[in-house]
């Protein structure tokens, strides 16, 4: 215990860094005021006018107090005739215009509330001398509304140790012995966006199966009853968010259990709907109580009354209304069309009017989402009134498609965005654990703040769990924009996040994880992974994604094991679990690959492959039963979603493995017991393959240089007996190991040999060495007889060696394998007119650590930044230094990945230029325009790779030094990959690894 009180101490140091000024301390210091400690524990003052949802959460902070300190706080109410009995400390909560007893203080003089006065969700919290009688002193929260009064008490929680996710994921308070709060006043202001929340779309099957487990069933659905909301908006309240749309699939939230909008309300959650239903109904309730159909042309007056109703049932709550009109069930309809649209929104306004019974319907908050085909409506010139908001949605794999132009951003009812972590639909589904890259949430979050769409923020997560880190980041990123401005700040909220749940100790480490965790995840959707999608023969592609994989798996292992039994569960849910559930996908389709690769070369080793394979089968299905079956099943079904074995777009019925190979090994292959292959070939020798000319027992390594990787070649058993072998070669060649057994079955079936050069006495030029293999065992029989390669020569492999050299006065990359490979933060130089790396409107590009596939990304900012321009001097570039050996180059392949983005801004697509040397810029736009649905032809290919890609052709003229100029003329557009092909590249999905950097 005394470990954890002195980490936890050390962790407030680093508050102030997100968003949270502190206010409290474990420890004595001067001036603090004692909040509770094992014998004490505090009044909670709230008076007897105020909102029931401020009392509900001051009854939820005597709770915290409880289980940080292990005695329960009191909540009493305030009237005029209250007197304290007893020391003990006393915290007063109340909002400012509805607490008498924050008025009484405001007007005694007690407490300034200027500063926050009026301001949406605003607070201030300070320490209070005798604030009323019999009361030394007291801590104040005055909240500028009834949120601003939640979200401080919250506050308070929160620094004390009580985590957003104590239910949610089981996130254990750190015990403390005291609790002080630092005489200092805290004035928050108001959040960055107004409306924060996320959608709870609960496809099938997760969240229903949970649901259906622990709560009574609603009367047409599922459970989704107040019960179970309560808990889903205290989470959202702890997350200082405010707005839910609600569960939509199977349920009503309004008419399955009749207390669910109250209890919204008295908790202080604004309700909506989701984007494909509007006026505050269900799309169930459209199948379910609407006279006739669910068409605007055909049975305009029962919609309409279908509509007038759920205004009515909504107006008692607060409440924001999606407004505009889709198909049944989340379709398009086809009979729709912009100018029906403007009519029903008409209608929809005059319903507001009238029920609410006022002129200004501006009054009541109002969203049109333009998602999917209604963004079409939009682009088609549909007119939209401006009080409301126009809510801008993602292409469904988190790239914005629009963010407010200039002459948007003046619109009374503001902009939003719709945002997802979790999607069903093309080009695959995405919802079983959390595939999101958070510095794509950072750069695409950032660019909608910058552009004003502040107004709306909402996510889709699904089930809600697993996807506790996006929504956690998200809402931070909703509430305090400009604490996150930085592309850094994304790895120190990651640090403050992972502190704030289990201690600071193990921040810097579990937020590492977390970070490549994101990058490794989104570089595919698990749904989208198969055997093909990584090279197992190229770059060891494969094999290091897998190591990336083990490496991460074995580094939260270590973190859980060494943690608190009380904090493992949630580390589990919240880092291990997901850890361990993608290393188990990736391990399934590397090891599958290499399966159906080693059964066509007839290795022994197939078998146990397919084993493994098996094995991970068994693990998936393990791993799933621990999430379901700790804390004695709390979360079970949560992961019952299947993963593998899609096909299509939907999820499969049922998990199932990729195919699997077998080999007969009760037999020697024709070829004899011993099999060579190498780096870069399928092929293998002796015998006869698809990838050489019959009988050759030849092959050909890719060539080496001394700016390149060593190469290896791999000796494998396929037959019933060891098999000994020894490699011979010219003398600059090394291959290690140089001889050794082979094992039939067992851990030494195959051996892999690294080559390398000894390049002091290789020749000078280009020369090609020749590495013979030999064995001694009699390998195999063939027909009737034994021969030592009677029939098959002994096994040899050819190696291009090319001993080249650049000058010592070159900086910059050097060509391998007739190939140019470019992480884009490794730029020669940034170069600006001004020479300070900024170019017009202060443009600067700016490296984004763990953006991307591989590495980072490199983007211009500010957000805001005007268009660049490749032939003015003023718009900066990034210039890369390289060295080529490759002569009379006149179709060099220059491949830029760009990280995935839509043309927010019509007028201003994105857009680069590239040159090499002195030739003029080629302008590129990776990204046709479209008119905001249907979407480009590019798209299935960008989203499921999660890369955009473009290739220009250049004539390098002369080997030797040259630079390649890139302008990114757009921000937006954060290139994270640069390939030039001479005519070497190899096939693989991450591209080849970076050249060498001299
Ligand atoms: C605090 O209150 C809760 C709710 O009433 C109760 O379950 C818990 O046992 C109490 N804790 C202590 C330490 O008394």
């Amino acid at each position: 215990m005394a470990a954890l009180i002195v980490l936890f101490a050390v962790l407030c140091s680093c508050w102030q860094v997100y968003a949270q000024q502190p206010l409290i301390t474990f420890n004595q210091s001067a001036g603090a005021l004692l909040l509770a400690d094992g014998s004490t524990a505090p009044t909670i003052l709230v008076s007897n006018d105020e909102w029931a949802g401020v009392r509900r959460a001051a009854e939820d902070f005597a709770q915290d107090v409880g289980r940080v300190t292990g005695v329960n706080g009191t909540v009493t109410s305030f009237n005029s005739s209250f007197a304290t009995s007893s020391s003990s400390p006393v915290v007063i909560a109340g909002t400012v215009g509805k607490s008498s007893l924050i008025s009484q203080l405001v007007q005694q003089g007690k407490i300034n509330v200027d500063a926050t006065r009026g301001q949406w969700e605003a607070y201030q919290i300070q320490v209070v001398t005798s604030p009323i009688k019999g009361v030394q002193s007291a801590v104040v929260i005055a909240g500028a509304d009834k949120r601003g009064t939640i979200y401080g008490i919250y506050d308070l929680s929160e620094q004390m140790g009580v985590s957003p996710w104590y239910w949610w994921a089981d996130v254990a308070a750190m015990p403390q012995h005291s609790v002080y709060i630092m005489n200092t006043t805290k004035i928050q202001p108001s959040p960055s966006v107004r409306y924060r929340g996320f959608f709870l779309n609960d496809e099938q099957p997760a969240l229903t199966n949970w649901i259906n487990t622990r709560y009574a069933p609603g009367k047409y659905g599922p459970g989704f009853n107040h019960l179970f909301y309560s808990t889903v908006f205290e989470l959202l309240l702890r997350l200082r968010a405010n707005y839910l749309w609600p569960a939509q699939w199977g349920s009503m939230f309004d008419v399955d259990d009749p207390l669910n909008p109250a209890t919204a309300d008295e908790y202080g959650i604004v309700m909506g709907t989701s984007h494909t239903e509007p006026m505050m109904r269900a799309t169930n309730e459209q199948s379910k109580f609407m006279n006739g159909t669910w068409a605007w042309a055909t049975n305009r007056a029962n919609v309409t009354e279908f509509m007038r109703q759920g205004a009515e049932r909504a107006k008692p709550y607060e409440s924001l209304y999606t407004m505009g009109m889709r198909g049944l069930g989340d379709v398009a309809s086809p009979t729709l069309n912009s100018s029906s649209l403007e009519t029903i929104v008409n209608v929809q306004q005059g319903l507001l009017r009238e029920v609410y019974n006022i002129s200004n319907v501006s009054a009541i908050p109002q969203m049109w989402c333009l998602y999917k085909e209604v963004g079409g409506y939009f682009a088609d010139g549909m007119d939209v009134p401006e009080d409301i908001t126009l809510l801008w949605s993602d292409d469904n794999w988190a790239n914005m498609q629009r963010l407010p132009l200039s002459n948007e951003t003046g619109r009374s009812g503001g902009a939003g965005i719709y945002y997802h972590a979790d999607y069903v639909g093309d080009p695959r589904d995405y919802k079983w654990i959390d595939t999101n890259s958070l510095q794509k949430y950072w750069s695409e979050l950032q660019q909608a703040y910058d552009r004003q769409a502040r107004t709306i923020w909402i996510l889709n997560v699904g089930d809600l769990k697993p996807m506790e880190v996006p929504i956690g980041y998200f809402l931070s990123a909703a509430y305090d924009a400009p604490s996150l401005a930085s592309p850094n700040s994304t790895y120190t909220w990651l640090s403050q996040w992972v502190a704030r749940q289990f201690g600071s100790e193990i921040a810097d480490t579990t937020a590492t994880i977390l970070l490549n965790y994101s990058m490794y995840a989104a570089r595919r959707k698990y749904e989208l992974v198969d055997p093909t999608t990584y090279s197992i023969i190229n770059y060891n592609e494969a094999g290091n994604v897998l190591q990336q994989w083990t490496d991460l798996v074995n580094a939260a292992s270590k973190i859980y094991n060494q943690l608190d039994t009380s904090l493992q569960p949630s580390y589990f849910e919240l880092v291990l679990h997901k850890c361990m559930a993608g290393y188990i996908v990736y391990s399934i389709h590397v090891n599958a690959a290499r399966n159906n690769l080693y059964e066509e070369q007839g290795r022994s080793s197939t078998n146990a492959l397919a084993q493994t394979v098996l094995n991970n089968f068994a693990q998936d299905h393990a791993l799933t039963q621990r999430y379901h079956q700790q804390l004695n099943g709390k979360w079970n079904h949560m992961m019952d979603q299947t993963h593998l074995g899609y096909y299509y777009w939907q999820q499969p019925m049922r998990n199932s493995l990729p195919p699997l190979g077998y080999v007969q090994q009760q037999e020697i292959a024709a070829s004899g017991q011993l099999g060579v292959t190498c780096d870069g070939n399928n092929g293998t020798v002796p015998g006869d393959d698809v990838y050489h000319t019959l009988s050759s027992n030849v092959l050909t390594l890719p060539p080496m240089d001394p700016y390149g990787p060593s190469r290896w070649i791999e000796l494998f058993s396929r037959g019933t007996d060891a098999v000994n072998f020894k490699v011979s070669s010219e003398p600059h060649i090394t291959v290690t190991p140089s001889s050794g057994v082979l094992q039939a079955n067992g851990n030494s079936t195959d051996i892999r040999l690294t080559v390398s050069v000894d390049w002091t006495h290789a020749p000078n030029g280009s020369t090609i060495s020749t590495i013979n293999i030999t064995t001694t065992t009699p390998t195999g029989k063939y027909l009737n007889g034994t021969y030592p390669y009677g029939n098959f020569n002994m096994p040899q492999l050819s190696v291009p060696v090319n001993k080249t050299s650049v000058p010592t006065s070159f900086h910059g990359f050097v060509e391998s394998d007739r190939t140019i490979s470019i992480e884009p933060e490794h730029f020669s130089a940034n170069v600006s007119a001004n020479g300070n790396g900024n170019g017009t409107g202060s443009a600067y590009y700016q490296v984004i650590p763990s953006y991307g596939r591989t590495l980072s990304g490199v983007g211009l900012l500010p957000f805001t930044a005007p268009s660049q321009h490749a032939t003015t001097s003023t718009s900066p570039k990034l210039v890369y230094n390289f060295y080529t050996f490759t002569p009379n180059v006149t179709n060099a392949n220059l491949t830029l990945y760009a990280g995935t983005a839509m043309n927010t801004d019509p007028s201003r697509p994105l857009k680069y230029a590239v040159s090499i040397d002195d030739a003029a810029p080629k302008t590129i736009q990776p990204n046709p325009l479209t008119h905001l649905w249907p979407l480009p032809d590019m798209w299935d290919g960008m989203v499921a790779n999660a890369a955009m890609t473009n290739t220009t052709t250049h004539d390098l003229g002369k080997p030797g030094a040259h630079t390649l100029n890139l302008w990114l003329l757009e921000p937006g557009l954060i290139v994270q990959k640069l390939v030039l092909d001479l005519g070497g590249v190899r096939e693989s999905y991450l591209g080849p690894p970076e050249s060498r950097i001299v």
